[in-house]
């Protein structure tokens, strides 16, 4: 499928080849290697995820949710070796909404740009609400206490006030009873999430430098923690004999581990931010491919150990509502100290994932402004810093205010919806570029003839959910949604095996769409009607703005050169 709107190759590498010196852009420094790029993974993905989400994977998996992560790696990896061909196709700043425009045309870039906003700006909100939740429990551990209010966004107090309500319970401890009124309204804020919010956005405006310096430090730091926990954490497993912990290893089958998968897809997102820094690598096409997949092996490798380590040390029914399971395993076993010091590391990774985010999404936002997608001024540079400073300070106010007011439990969904679509559509884009040889290429991903595996994947899959598809297809009409996603996926799965036998698809982007596609079925119904919603408003903007002030589209009309 092509639309009219298409960038071409050609045309990317002359922009990148010139630069985008048309006088209101400048070009940004070539600053980062191959270290820094796979240190800016690693900054990007390991953060509110492990430390916090993880707890309820492990309690619904058992010491099986370490399959989970790995069947997670696996699906990313296949993304990120799709996002690398990309990226060293089109060596510029943009990821997935760069890849789109050359593949699939204008609408589908600006949809993915679009839904990245969901990956970069809402991931952070995220990231910033856990943020403050470890941040105020450091505090605590200090004897320093902010007042109840203060720490936690309108929305959430909100919700556990009406919760208690509902089931008749007491309401004189809630925040929301307590809290101050102002106007007839109850002042609840998270205020230190707005204030790291502001902090790593004023990092991020003066400059990659700066950021890249911070993030390498930040690394560091949280890997010697997490190497701490697991030597530690293995030395406790075996003086005090507690492998009886990993028996049994699969407590609630294989559903159980599956429970998990938006938690545990929400903590490797990120490896495909450092896409979004290309026009400030010193080599994109050979490093960005390298730092992408080398974040993505060490941070699965230290998942995997770390999900061990913690299952082992408590039986995992314990980690029924535990937000933070990796400083609860230590204070668990008297170990207080140890849990303060992997609250401040919590803190330290969830500010490098903040960091890395608050690079990336004004970089996107710079590549849709210079296609005329967005207003101008979101492509002008600091003329001080090198740095998209407005697009940075708009990246700002978008992560800033709503972490004042908001819950994340729907803005994690929402988050992992949005980066899976944007994943297939990478993969799915990857189908469509020209055949290169190598030589031109510095990274190519391995042609491996799906005309026969990919089928044979389709139809051992049928097989097993046989039972499941045969009693929805005969109740279709009083299904619940979810099930008629899983419907859908195994059609579209039949499909896919069709064309893959006809046209001798690649394997690895055919299987990176379809692992992608199969976790979004996960996803509840909530957040595929928020993800709906957000769609239709980008496509408003699209059509009001972007059609019209499109620079291909005014190419193409002739009203410019
Ligand atoms: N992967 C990132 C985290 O876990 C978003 O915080």
């Amino acid at each position: 499928m092509k639309f009219k709107r298409t960038k071409s190759l050609y045309d990317i590498h002359k922009e990148y080849d010139e630069g985008y010196s048309e006088g209101h852009t400048g070009n940004l420094k070539k600053v980062l290697t191959v270290k820094d790029l796979t240190f800016m993974g690693i900054a990007a993905v390991i953060g509110a995820g492990i430390f916090s989400t993880i707890g309820k994977a492990a309690f619904d998996g058992g010491p099986g949710v370490i399959f989970l992560f790995i069947i997670t790696a696996v699906t990313c990896g296949f993304s990120a070796l799709c996002y690398a061909e990309f990226a060293s196709r089109v060596p510029v700043s943009g990821s997935a909404y760069t890849y789109s425009y050359v593949t699939f045309g204008e609408i589908v870039a600006w949809i993915i740009g679009w839904a990245l906003i969901l990956e970069y700006a809402i991931g952070n909100i995220v990231v910033a609400i856990s943020w403050s939740a470890y941040f105020n429990h450091l505090l605590q551990g200090l004897g320093i206490h902010l007042p109840d209010w203060l720490t936690v966004g309108y929305q959430t107090a909100k919700m556990k006030y009406d919760a208690a309500v509902a089931g008749g319970g007491s309401v004189a401890d809630l925040v929301y009873t307590s809290a101050p009124q102002v106007l007839g309204m109850r002042f609840i804020v998270n205020l230190p999430a707005f204030l790291i919010v502001v902090f790593v956005t004023v990092l991020a405006y003066v400059g990659i430098s700066e950021s890249k310096k911070s993030a390498n430090f930040m690394v560091w730091l949280k890997l010697a923690v997490l190497a701490f926990v697991v030597v530690l954490g293995m030395y406790v497993i075996l003086r005090d004999d507690l492998a009886h912990n990993w028996s049994p290893f699969l407590p609630n089958g294989f559903q159980g581990v599956l429970r998990g998968v938006s938690s545990v897809f929400f903590a490797y997102i990120g490896f495909d931010a450092i896409s979004t820094t290309a026009e400030e690598c010193a080599n994109p096409k050979r490093d960005m491919p390298r730092g992408m997949i080398y974040s993505l092996i060490i941070c699965t490798v230290i998942y995997v150990i770390v999900a061990l380590v913690i299952t082992g040390m408590v039986n995992y029914k314990e980690f029924d509502g535990v937000a933070d399971p990796l400083a609860y395993v230590f204070n668990k076993l008297s170990m207080q100290k140890i849990g303060m010091i992997i609250s401040i590391s919590a803190v330290v990774a969830a500010t490098s994932v903040l960091l890395v985010f608050q690079i990336g999404q004004p970089r996107i936002w710079m590549m849709m402004s210079r296609d005329g997608l967005m207003p101008k001024k979101f492509s002008s540079l600091n003329k001080k810093y090198k740095t998209p400073g407005f697009a940075t300070i708009m990246t700002g106010i978008l992560v800033g205010i709503p972490v004042l007011f908001i819950d994340d439990l729907l803005m994690t969904d929402l988050t992992s919806i949005g980066t899976l679509f944007a994943f297939v559509l990478v993969c799915a884009g990857v189908l469509v570029l020209p055949r290169i040889s190598k030589e031109k290429n510095k990274f190519r991903l391995p042609y491996i003839n799906g005309r026969f595996i990919v089928p044979l994947i389709a139809f051992a899959f049928i097989f097993f959910y046989r039972a499941r598809i045969m009693s929805l297809a005969s109740h279709i009409a009083s299904d619940n949604f979810q099930e008629i996603l899983f419907l859908l996926f195994v059609v579209v799965l039949m499909v896919v095996a069709v064309l893959s036998f006809l046209r001798r698809y690649s394997l690895i982007p055919i299987l990176g769409t379809l692992f992608c596609l199969y976790l979004m079925t996960e996803i509840p119904v909530k957040s595929w009607i928020a993800f709906f919603l957000w769609m239709g408003i980008g496509l408003i903007l699209y059509y009001s703005f972007g059609r019209h002030h499109s620079v291909i589209g005014k190419r193409q009309k002739g009203t410019t050169k």
